[in-house]
């Protein structure tokens, strides 16, 4: 009698003691898991393509952090279908970043030439309004997907900054 008393308590004290957790933990996994808000912007018509003719950040962009980016497998990893011919020296020292330039995508030489600043950053941001039916990622989007592992859910690939960084690298592709 006295034993199923002990263990009844014990097992409301831990039952009470995890209820109080509980939502606690819920809080800060959602916390975990909430993306911050993606910075809002304007699509305009380009001369060729639409446009976000404004920066997303208001930062200025860096280019050498942007060919980082470009070049990490797990962000941009562009290379992976696209050629950037003044990129091929770097080859000798980093092989693995640089030696694979896919032909999936047209090279990307001139390409400040043939789209606007505006442009290139509608791109980057969602490769599919600027052409619709292309392969190429949308970097700075989280909706309309589909089968996204829970982890990447409400993610983008790269976020703002790495936009406009990027940006700076390819408005040198004159
Ligand atoms: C899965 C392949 C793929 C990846 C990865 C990719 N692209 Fe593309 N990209 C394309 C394709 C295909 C096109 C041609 C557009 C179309 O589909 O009509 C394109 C077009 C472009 C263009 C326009 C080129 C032109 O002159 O018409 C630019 C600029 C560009 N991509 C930049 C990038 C950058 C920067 C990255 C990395 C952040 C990237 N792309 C990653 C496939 C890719």
């Amino acid at each position: 009698m006295r034993l199923s008393r002990i263990a009844f308590l014990f097992c409301s004290i831990v039952g009470l003691t995890g209820l109080l957790i509980q939502p606690a933990m819920a809080a800060e996994h959602a916390k975990k898991m909430t993306p911050a808000a993606l910075v809002s912007y304007k699509i305009t018509d380009g001369p060729a393509i639409k446009a976000i003719n404004k920066s997303l950040t208001g930062k200025a962009g860096d280019m050498v952090a942007g060919e980082k980016t470009m070049v990490n497998k797990k962000k941009g990893n562009c290379l992976a279908c696209h050629v950037v011919t003044k990129l091929k020296a770097r080859a000798a020292k980093k092989p693995k970043k640089y030696a694979d330039m896919g032909l999936i995508g047209p090279p990307l030489d001139g390409a400040a030439g043939r789209y606007t600043e505006g442009e290139l950053r509608m791109m980057l941001v969602n490769a599919k309004a600027a052409f619709p039916d292309t392969i190429m990622p949308g970097f700075y989007r989280a909706d309309k997907l589909t089968r996204v592992m829970g982890k990447f859910k409400g993610k983008t690939v790269i976020n703002a900054q790495d936009v406009e960084n990027i940006l700076a690298f390819l408005v040198t592709l004159k």
